[in-house]
């Protein structure tokens, strides 16, 4: 037998990289080779990476240095580059960072194979073309990462809005949707195989919508489907875009036990002026009306947000609206960052990057502190009640004690017990910090 090569994959970014890493590890196991988590063993490297902010960038720059030490020791190894950084920077990685030989954007991982047989010959390889059409459908992830509990199943691929500040439509490429039938078939496969919880992904996953001949699949008919797969199997989706976060939406997760509570809305700025130059095609009248349906439609839902700061033009009036609009919403998690510019956007186009490092720093602080508050508050609510916990693994701390999370998706740590993970456990918070609840089980 062939001796098997050895593949590391680093990912970095989203929820979508991570997904497509187990894909890009599906096609390099039927090429011989076979993942491994010792760098130093490994023949092939490859980085999945991100650019959605200039030091997500500079992270991979960072770690490319490293690689190349590593390059002198081992000539054989073999360095390659996927994911949006990939896509955006094309060819110029391969004059700007020698020692990379492999460059392949997100719709170009069916081609690895013949990609790494350009390298073998000695010849550096690249593949950025996206495609209209690529959903990676038949592709069986390895399931690499996890916990064998919880797993992604991508959903749809790419994204159309182009919000002014946003460089994911030029990375990912058209918005396109993934064969139903491929997807209930993932998530059965999965629970046949242990896993309890499914995320469905997409940069807009609630814009989900299949056409084939008589038959229309959209977002709420795709999501009632695969919480149909199995009651015991939890489903949760990101990221919703808040223009498709329909009233048919909340009632299909309202009226599903294994429907996750718990809604991740970005609302990027509170104030309507701001969210128009980002052309986010909403405005915070809007947005306040679907948290208010969420509220109304699935009461004890968690809402979860994403927060940019210092967008260009934005002052100080804009920014107190975000703070009242995170005021208004209570939410209990959100990630905060400041505006970073980046080249080709409408945003690097049109408009001065003009908010100074100093004051994008403090306003990204004063958010960052409420949101602090928000989720403790949101946190002691939960104190002396009872919730369904889905035991994710074994404590970092303590082998003693097992992790899980709440249908609102909230960390909760308690003895372990005669528990394992995979089990739904009955656990009463009884103490919390900012981050994490602290529970005792109730099971009998
Ligand atoms: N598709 C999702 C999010 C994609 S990127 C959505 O539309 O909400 C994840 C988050 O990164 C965004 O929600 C935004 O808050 C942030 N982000 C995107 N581009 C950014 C930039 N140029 N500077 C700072 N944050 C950015
Ligand atoms: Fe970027 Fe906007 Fe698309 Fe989200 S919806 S990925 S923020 S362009
Ligand atoms: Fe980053 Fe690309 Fe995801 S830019 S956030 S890895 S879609």
């Amino acid at each position: 037998m062939e001796l098997k090569k050895k593949s590391y994959i680093e990912t970095y970014g989203c929820q979508m990289n991570f997904s497509d890493s187990e894909i890009v590890a599906s096609i390099l196991e039927k090429q011989n080779y076979e993942p491994t988590t010792d760098i130093k063993a490994a023949d092939l490297i490859l980085l999945n990476t991100c650019s959605i902010r200039d030091n997500a960038e500079q992270r991979v720059r960072n770690r490319l240095n490293e690689l190349h030490a590593l390059k002198r020791k081992h000539p054989g190894l073999v360095i390659g580059l996927l994911g949006c950084m990939a896509e955006r920077l094309k060819d110029k990685l391969l004059e700007e960072e020698r020692h990379i030989d492999l460059i392949v954007g997100p719709d170009g991982y069916r081609q690895l194979p013949q990609l790494l047989e350009q390298v073998e010959s000695g010849q550096k390889a690249i593949n950025v073309l996206l495609s209209a059409d690529e959903t990676y459908a038949d592709i069986n992830p390895v399931r690499t990462g996890g916990s064998g509990i919880t797993a992604f199943i991508s959903i749809m691929r790419g994204c159309e809005n182009f919000c002014a500040y946003c460089v994911v439509p030029y990375t990912r490429g058209k918005e396109r949707s993934r064969n139903p039938q491929t997807i209930i078939k993932e998530a059965s496969e999965l629970f046949e195989q242990g896993f309890r919880e499914v995320t469905l992904l997409g940069q807009n996953v609630n814009s989900y919508r299949w056409e084939e001949n008589e038959m229309q699949v959209d977002f709420p008919a795709l999501l009632e489907k695969v919480a149909e797969v199995n009651p015991l199997i939890r489903v949760r989706f990101a990221t919703s875009h808040p223009k498709d976060i329909s009233d048919k939406l909340l009632e299909v997760i309202a009226t599903h036990e294994n429907i996750c509570k718990s809604i991740h809305l970005p609302i990027q700025s509170g104030s309507t002026r701001v969210l128009g130059m980002m052309k986010r095609g909403y405005t915070r009248d809007w947005y306040m009306d679907r948290i208010e349906a969420i509220k109304r439609i699935i009461p004890g839902c968690a809402i979860t947000t994403d927060i940019i700061a210092g967008f260009c033009t934005e002052t100080d009036d804009d920014h107190n609206e975000t703070i009242s609009a995170m005021r208004e919403v209570e939410y209990d998690y959100a990630y905060m960052f400041k505006y970073s510019e980046r080249p080709n956007t409408i945003a690097a186009k049109k408009y001065p990057d003009d908010v100074p490092e100093e004051v994008k720093s403090r306003r990204l602080d004063e958010i960052i502190a409420l949101q602090q508050e928000l989720s403790l508050k949101s946190n002691k609510l939960d104190i002396g009640k009872e919730f369904e916990v889905l035991a994710e693994g074994v404590s970092k701390r303590s082998d003693q004690q097992l992790f899980g999370r709440t249908s609102q998706n909230k960390v909760v740590v308690f003895a372990r017990g005669n528990y394992n993970p995979g089990d739904y456990v009955k656990v009463k918070v009884v103490s919390c910090t900012a981050a994490t609840l602290r529970g005792e089980t109730t099971n009998d």
